[in-house]
C-alpha cells in the first residue's frame, strides 16, 4: 500500500528520544579493551557473556539481564582498527541487533566517534516505505551528551530526503513532482523559488535544457531556489534528469534499469540544501535543478544536431545519452553569471565515474588546491568518502570535434568522467571556484545505515566544510 506518511515515519526514527528515565545503559567495548573489561564485571555478568560468544567484535551487541525480567543494560563491540577502517557506521549495525529499548551511552567515546557513532544510529533508522511497508528498527538512543543533536537531525533529514527522491520511481518523481519537491523545501524554509518551463525555456534562453526535455510528455523545467539574505554566495546544481532512457541513442535493458536514479544530483543538492537552510549557515544559498525526462519522440533532439547553448557556445549532439551535461550547461551559465563565491555541481553524469572509484567512493573535481582539501579533511571526518579527480588540460582537445565548438560525448569513452567534467568547467568562467561531483547516488546493496537505494554521496561532507570553505 502506498504511504504518504513514511516521512514523518523516517523523521521519528531518525530522532534522538527524548526521555533519559529508564533507559538502558549502552557500553562500548573495542575488541583491545574486551578481556580487561570482562575482569572488572562480576563473575555472573562475565560468565554470561563468555556463554554468548560476546568478544568485542565490531557491531556484535548483547542485552544483559536485570533483576525484573527486563534488560538490565546493554554491550556492543567497537572492533579493532581493521574493521572500523572496513565499516562505516557502528552505530547503525548495533542498532539493527540491539532489542527494543530506550538505550543511553554510557561510554566516554571523543566527540568525533560519539557523533559518528550517533549519526550512525540515526542513519539506521531511515526507510523507504512509500509503496510497502517495511519494519524498523525499535531500538532508541536518548541524545548522548556531548553531540550536537540537531545539526545531527537536520543532516539525517537531508539524506532522507535525497534517499526518498531518488528512490521514488520516475512514475511518481517526475519534473513536475521534483518541481513539488522543490517548492516543499522552499516552503518549509521560507526560500524563495522561481521554476521557467516548457517554451518558456526557449524564450529565456535555456535552449539545452529545453532540447532535452522537448521529447516527453511532462515538461522541462529549471527550478531556481534562493535563500538567506547576506553571507558569502553558494550556488548548488543538480542534474535532475527524472529518467534516462538514453533518447535516440536508446540505452540498452541493463543500463536503463535504473535510471530513475539520474536525478540523484538535483536529490543530493536538495538534501543539502536542507542540512544548509535547517542549521541557519551564514550564506546566500542558491540551488538550481535542470528537472527533465531524457524521453523518445518524434521531436527528440538527435544524434549530430548541432544545439546553440545559453552561453552561446555551439555543441554537436554525438549522443543523445550524454544529456545531463547538456542540462546542466545552461544551468551553469545562469549560475555563472551570479559570480558567487562558489559553484557545486552534482550528477549522476557518467558510467565511467562508477568503473573508475565503484559506488562508494564519490568521485569530485575542484579548481582550486584549497576547496579540494577542505572536503577531503570533512569527508574523513564524517565518514562519507570522496576520490580528487583531475580537470586534465590535455584532454581539452577530446571534447572539441571541429564542427561546433564542443562535442557532448567524445568518441572512444577515453577518460569519460573527466571529459564530462571539462564540457561543465567551459560553462563556469566568471567564478574562480567551482567544484562538481560525479556521484552514483546509489547504495547497491544493504550496508548498516545506508539500504539498498538510493543514497547521499558527498553532501555530509561539503555540510562540514562549507563553514570554512565560504569563509576564505
Ligand atoms: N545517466 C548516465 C550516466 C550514468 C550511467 C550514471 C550509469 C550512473 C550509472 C548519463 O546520462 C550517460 O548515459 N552518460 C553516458 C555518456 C556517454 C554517452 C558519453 C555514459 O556514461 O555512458
Ligand atoms: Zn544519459
Ligand atoms: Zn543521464
Amino acid at each position: 500500500m502506498a504511504d504518504k506518511n513514511s516521512k514523518s515515519a523516517n523523521a521519528k526514527a531518525m530522532s534522538f528520544a527524548h526521555s533519559d528515565q529508564g533507559t538502558i545503559k549502552l557500553t562500548l567495548v573495542s575488541k583491545d579493551e574486551f578481556a580487561g573489561w570482562l575482569e572488572s564485571l562480576s563473575g555472573g555478568d562475565a560468565g554470561w557473556i563468555k556463554s554468548t560468544g560476546f568478544k568485542g567484535g565490531y557491531g556484535q551487541a548483547i542485552a544483559m539481564p536485570g533483576d525484573d525480567g527486563e534488560i538490565g543494560w546493554a554491550v556492543a563491540g567497537m572492533g579493532d582498527e581493521r574493521a572500523r577502517s572496513r565499516n562505516r557506521f557502528l552505530g547503525a549495525k548495533v542498532r539493527s541487533v540491539l532489542p527494543a529499548g530506550v538505550y543511553s551511552l554510557a561510554s566516554d567515546l571523543g566527540t568525533e566517534q560519539l557523533t559518528d557513532f550517533s549519526l550512525g544510529w540515526l542513519l539506521e533508522g531511515y526507510r523507504f516505505d512509500r509503496y510497502a511497508k517495511k519494519s524498523r528498527p525499535k531500538a532508541e538512543l536518548v541524545r548522548p551528551n556531548g553531540v550536537d543533536s540537531a545539526r545531527l537531525e537536520a543532516v539525517a533529514a537531508g539524506e532522507a530526503l535525497a534517499r526518498d527522491l531518488i528512490n521514488t520511481p520516475a512514475s511518481d518523481m517526475g519534473p513536475d513532482e521534483l518541481e513539488a519537491a522543490a517548492h516543499a523545501l522552499a516552503e518549509e524554509h521560507a526560500a524563495t523559488i522561481e521554476v521557467v518551463s516548457g517554451d518558456d525555456l526557449l524564450s529565456q534562453t535555456f535552449p539545452l535544457v529545453h532540447a532535452v526535455g522537448r521529447a516527453s510528455t511532462r515538461k522541462p523545467r529549471l527550478i531556481d531556489i534562493r535563500w538567506g539574505s547576506d553571507g558569502p554566495m553558494l550556488t548548488l546544481v543538480g542534474k535532475g534528469v527524472c529518467f534516462d532512457t538514453g533518447g535516440l541513442n536508446l540505452k540498452p535493458t541493463a543500463s536503463m534499469a535504473l535510471m530513475k536514479k539520474d536525478m540523484g544530483g538535483s536529490a543530493n543538492v536538495l538534501g543539502l540544501a536542507h542540512m544548509i537552510m535547517a542549521s541557519g549557515m551564514q550564506c546566500q544559498l542558491r540551488v538550481l535543478i535542470p528537472a527533465v525526462e531524457n524521453s523518445v519522440a518524434g521531436d527528440a533532439f538527435r544524434p549530430g544536431d548541432i544545439l546553440t547553448s545559453r552561453k552561446g557556445l555551439t555543441v554537436e549532439i554525438n549522443n543523445t545519452d550524454a544529456e545531463g551535461r547538456l542540462v546542466l550547461a545552461d544551468a551553469l551559465t545562469f549560475a555563472d553569471a551570479d559570480e558567487p563565491d562558489l559553484i557545486i555541481s552534482m550528477a549522476t553524469l557518467t558510467g565511467a565515474a562508477r568503473v573508475a572509484v565503484g559506488a562508494d567512493l564519490a568521485p569530485y573535481y575542484a579548481t582550486t588546491q584549497a576547496d579540494a582539501d577542505a572536503v577531503e579533511t570533512a569527508a574523513s571526518h564524517v565518514a562519507d568518502p570522496v576520490w580528487r579527480m583531475p580537470f586534465w588540460e590535455p584532454y581539452e582537445k577530446m571534447i572539441e570535434p571541429g564542427i561546433a565548438d564542443l562535442d557532448n560525448a567524445p568518441k572512444g569513452g577515453f577518460a569519460g568522467s573527466i571529459t564530462a567534467a571539462l564540457f561543465l568547467r567551459r560553462f563556469v568562467t566568471e567564478t574562480p571556484r567551482y567544484m562538481h561531483f560525479d556521484i552514483y547516488g546509489w547504495c547497491p546493496s544493504n550496508e548498516p545505515g545506508r539500504p539498498k537505494g538510493g543514497v547521499g554521496q558527498g553532501i555530509r561532507a561539503l555540510f562540514e566544510a562549507l563553514p570554512g570553505m565560504l569563509s576564505k
